[in-house]
């Protein structure tokens, strides 16, 4: 164990700090800069059931399925599809009506969660076309789906998915490139501009997740801060509503501090009751088209603590001015596209849960009850 950990204490440090290289594995070889098109041979040779398709189910478990909440909104817009991310479970549940026409992608690091592989299983019942997004080749997702995606993140050992998680988001962002490429191909039109805000986002993360990590040390000192709350708050909208998710997922797994990730939106429908001093709350905002009405959030929150902008409201963000408007604890994320944000966003938060769960003196890669591949419902 300790030589695989490399200079890191923990594996889930280690994959954390490797995200960089793992998001670069992820893009290896599939990027063509010179025609900036993406060529993933996981589903070229179904390319025109892909086209063909209108709807996308986006299905996974945990962390997985915070990836598919991620690239929803990307999907839908570069490839006009109608896209619902949904848990497996939920999937399995409801039965929704799928079949040909339908493209559904089954996200899964280990490939071998029971309720996604149940999912699977009567997707392909139903004749969609079966996509999936996998870390582990051979394992029972990889086999039965039609097509798919290797996201080539490396063995990831930590229970709490991080690097994994990084790169599903980017080998679904690169399936909509590639889709709304061909699309534009066959209509001989040229790509849309936001394919080429895309395009130029995914391939600068490396260095953008590289930047995110360098800010370890001042995340560690806000953890120190924050880490004798019982419960915490971590509030996003638009694109960063899913790491806000992410990110609660996180704080929870590993710090055993209960935490929510909440729809900004959705404050003034319940949780404004619950902020009040004893509940650090964490806002993503980044500097995206919904920043006035985060500032709005913010400003609705902060007005019910006696904290005020203290140590308790902790700000994610790629704009300075949280920092000239008196607020202590902002946490500096580079800028990138706003719809590529969410992917160097979270990386703040998975070093907060690290660290958290650190303060309180847990193991960080045995989280009580939790395992890292669920294969039984
Ligand atoms: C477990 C793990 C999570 C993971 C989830 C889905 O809960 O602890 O980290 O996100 O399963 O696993 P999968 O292998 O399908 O991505």
């Amino acid at each position: 164990d300790e030589i695989k950990k490399g200079s890191h204490r923990t594996f889930m440090e280690k994959e954390i700090f490797e995200q960089p290289g793992a998001a670069q594995s992820a893009l290896f070889s599939r990027v063509d800069s010179n025609q900036r098109r993406i060529r993933l041979g996981g589903i070229a040779e179904h390319m025109d059931e892909l086209l063909q398709c209108r709807r996308v189910f986006l299905v996974g478990c945990g962390t997985s399925y915070h990836a598919g909440m991620m690239a929803e909104t990307v999907i839908e817009r570069l490839c006009g599809y109608s896209v619902t991310s949904v848990l497996a479970s939920h999937f399995i549940d409801c039965l929704p009506h799928v079949g040909p026409g339908d493209m559904c992608v089954f996200i899964s690091q280990s490939g071998s969660t029971a309720d996604t592989i149940a999912a699977l299983e009567y997707a392909n019942k139903c004749d969609a076309l079966t996509v999936g997004i996998v870390n582990t080749v051979g394992s029972s997702i990889y086999r039965q789906t039609d097509c798919g995606v290797h996201i080539n993140a490396g063995y990831e050992a930590s229970v709490c998915s991080t690097k994994a998680y990084t790169c599903q988001c980017v080998s679904l962002l690169m399936i909509a490139l590639c889709i709304h490429f061909e699309q534009r191909l066959r209509q001989n039109q040229p790509v849309s501009d936001l394919y080429d805000e895309i395009f130029d986002g995914i391939i600068t993360l490396p260095d953008a997740l590289s930047e995110a990590l360098d800010e370890s040390k001042h995340i560690h000192e806000i953890a120190k801060k924050i880490s004798a709350a019982s419960s915490c708050l971590v509030l996003g909208r638009g694109f960063s509503y899913s790491v806000a998710r992410e990110g609660a997922l996180k704080i929870k797994e590993v710090s055993y501090i209960h935490a929510e990730g909440i729809a900004a939106g959705e404050l003034k429908h319940g949780t404004l009751a619950l902020v009040c001093d004893d509940i650090p709350l964490v806002f993503v905002a980044p500097c995206d088209r919904y920043m006035p009405k985060m500032q709005n959030a913010v400003a609705q929150c902060t007005a019910r603590r006696t904290d005020k902008a203290k140590d308790g409201v902790v700000i994610i963000t790629d704009d300075t001015a949280w920092v000239s408007a008196g607020f202590k604890s902002v946490i500096k994320t580079p800028r990138v596209h706003e719809m590529v944000q969410p992917l160097v966003s979270c990386v703040p938060l998975q070093l907060l849960a690290l660290y958290l769960c650190e303060e309180r003196g847990f193991d960080v890669d045995k989280p009580r009850n939790l395992a890292k591949s669920v294969t039984v419902e």
